[in-house]
């Protein structure tokens, strides 16, 4: 990862790319004059007015007012952070990045051995399957309808029915026994010693976005149990915080502008092999919030395959409202019982399996449909009970125009006055003492701002600035949500004179957040309480600092009247105006790092 990148070498950076050039990689641009347009990429439009300005190497578009530079263009259009920006300019320009001191360099030399190890050992489980001791395994997979191509693009493999190959193969490349286990690849035993931890089995890597290998799902070739395991958590893989075929199916879900999201691995190969290329799996559990938040990098529409069985749970229905609160329009198709995603496909064709998933019920007639499947309506309790729990699911909405007329259209389906809902949804909001109204949060990108994080180290690490951070600031001053969950518990803590420690407030957070809390931090060791303390006042102040953002706006207006005036002369004086701000600003952001 980038450390602190000194300015120079950032300038050197955006003086080797051409913006043009890097955008022209993810959108048509055509050319315009000395300029070059498109229609912007990050609202809808159908006039283009997305402007490429390769004199001044900045975009803008005068529809939305999004603008920035290269690095900014990464991080909004790839949803990158800033130093994954800038290390992927680095890269394209030649540039090598300084090492950070102030990262602990060890464990990052870890992360880079296990992201290798994984790779090394998905490469030796894809050769076994070419060998003769693997056409049972291939056989299997050649009758369940995988293609060669498929096999390869997925990496696919085998481990064969041994305690130790990969031991040995792996140790071989050098790799001691100790950093192989804390890649989860081998287990250790009781009495002494290692072996493989997979065996016999169809290995599936489970990748990042960025298609780096962290982990893997292995299958049995009959029907013993259990039917696959995983790899354990390691310190580059975490359950619930990726999703098995993103880093194939990303272009094709901001394409399609929805994501299907299956339960199983082979119900992600064979729809994918087929020709859906806007799908991913959950592997096998309810979206966590960090996957939804992971989809949202690519769309707000998510279709949810389920096969019949799951899809009549109550469970089901409930693990549904997350993508409510996270504001993602969720619909639902159920397949007729006996089938998954798998099964439908080959037995009925990827037409018909299409069909199924553009005909997906929203979420408020499929939840109607399944509690009315349950409960007879016509009974007056009944009404009661399938109303309460419609209730729970609509309470959820941020938008009151949604809430109202959900609302509405609940009160004609099951023809009950609306008042009288009303009145319910009002009692059951009251009811819950954490359904008070929360601060409006900006969408959260997965990845937290590095200022906000660092406070949060900060205050972690030194309890007694908690009262510091609490005198300044406003638990709506964050923008990740997250972040502002752990610091306002912190307050409490304090408060009550605990402690707030990693994991002592581990017990209070969800599984969602708690590895925030965890993570090591990048704070240089032996650092005083007084530069700690400038640290938080720095920190401080630019997380309240959202005043930059409002002089862009009140310039980007100022340019379009310039620009439908055609004062070309204070059109460029505005535009030099907004560049150099552009440029303050993530000259700042480089200081967060
Ligand atoms: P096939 O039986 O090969 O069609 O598997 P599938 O990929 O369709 O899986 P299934 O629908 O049975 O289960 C969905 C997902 O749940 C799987 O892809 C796994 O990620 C997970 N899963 C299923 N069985 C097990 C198990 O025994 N252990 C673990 N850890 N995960 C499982
Ligand atoms: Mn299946």
């Amino acid at each position: 990862m980038a450390g602190f990148i000194p300015e120079n070498i950032l300038d050197d950076i955006l003086a080797r790319v051409d913006i043009v050039e890097v955008i022209s990689g993810y959108i048509p641009l055509k050319r315009a004059g000395r300029n070059f347009k498109a229609c912007c990429p990050f609202h809808q439009e159908r006039t283009a007015s997305f402007i490429v300005s390769p004199g001044r190497q900045i975009y803008h578009c005068f529809g939305c007012g999004e603008s920035g530079n290269a690095f900014k263009f990464l991080m909004r259009y790839e949803r990158m952070d800033f130093p994954e920006a800038v290390e992927t300019l680095a890269r394209k320009a030649g540039v090598t990045l300084p090492q950070n001191e102030s990262i602990n360099n060890k464990a990052q030399g870890l992360i880079t051995q296990l992201y290798k190890i994984n790779e090394l050992a998905a490469e030796f489980y894809c050769a076994n399957l070419n060998s003769q001791e693997a056409s049972k395994a291939k056989d299997y997979l050649l009758k369940r309808g995988v293609s060669p191509e498929t096999i390869k693009t997925l990496k696919i493999g085998f481990a064969y029915d041994k305690w130790d190959t990969l031991i040995n193969h792996l140790r071989g490349k050098g790799f001691n026994l100790g950093i192989l286990e804390k890649a989860g690849l081998i287990v250790s035993r009781e009495a002494g010693g290692y072996y493989d931890r997979f065996r016999n089995r169809i290995t599936f890597p489970i990748f990042d976005i960025k298609g780096r290998v962290l982990g893997f799902g292995a299958r049995v070739l009959d029907d013993s149990l259990p039917k696959y395991i995983n790899s354990p958590e390691t310190l580059i893989y975490t359950k619930g915080r990726n999703l098995y075929g993103l880093n194939l199916a990303k272009e094709g879900i901001r394409g399609n502008d929805f994501a299907a999201v299956v339960e199983g691995y082979m119900d992600f190969i064979i729809p994918y092999q087929e020709g859906v290329k806007n799908i991913v799996a959950s592997q096998g559990t309810a979206l966590t919030i960090e996957q939804i938040r992971l989809l949202k990098r690519y769309t707000n529409n998510v279709v949810m395959i389920y096969d019949a069985d799951s899809a009549g749970e109550l469970a089901t229905l409930r693990s549904l409202d997350i993508f409510v609160e996270e504001e993602v329009t969720v619909r639902v198709v159920s397949l007729s019982k006996g089938f998954d995603p798998d099964l439908f496909v080959r037995k009925n064709g990827i037409g018909v399996f299409s069909k199924e998933v553009n005909a997906a019920a929203g979420l408020f007639d499929y939840k109607l449909a399944v509690l009315r499947s349950r409960y007879d309506t016509k009974e007056i309790t009944n009404k009661a009970k399938v109303s309460s729990l419609m209730l729970e699911t609509i309470n959820k909405f941020k938008n009151a125009i949604l809430k109202t007329e959900y609302l509405k259209k609940l009160a004609s389906e099951l023809g009950i006055k609306e008042e009288a809902l009303l009145e319910e949804a009002k009692k059951k909001k009251a009811n819950k003492f954490y359904d008070t109204p929360q601060p409006n949060f900006k969408n959260s990108p997965l990845s937290v701002s590095p200022t906000e994080k660092l406070l949060m180290s900060l205050m972690l690490e030194e309890n007694s600035l908690i009262g510091r951070v609490r005198e300044t600031i406003d638990l709506r001053d964050f923008k990740d949500e997250r972040i502002s969950r752990i610091v306002s518990l912190m307050f409490s803590l304090a408060a009550e004179g605990k402690e707030a420690k990693p994991q002592i407030l581990m017990n209070h957070l969800g599984d969602d957040i708690s590895h925030l809390v965890c993570e090591p931090d990048s704070l240089p060791e032996g650092l005083s309480l007084k530069h700690k303390e400038r640290m938080v006042d720095d920190c401080l102040k630019r997380i309240k600092g959202g005043g930059e953002k409002l002089k862009r706006e009140e310039l980007h207006k100022e340019i379009k009247i310039a620009q439908d005036s055609g004062d070309e002369e204070r059109l460029n004086r505005l535009i030099k105006e907004f560049h150099c701000l552009i440029k303050t600003s993530y000259n700042k952001k480089k200081n967060d790092i």
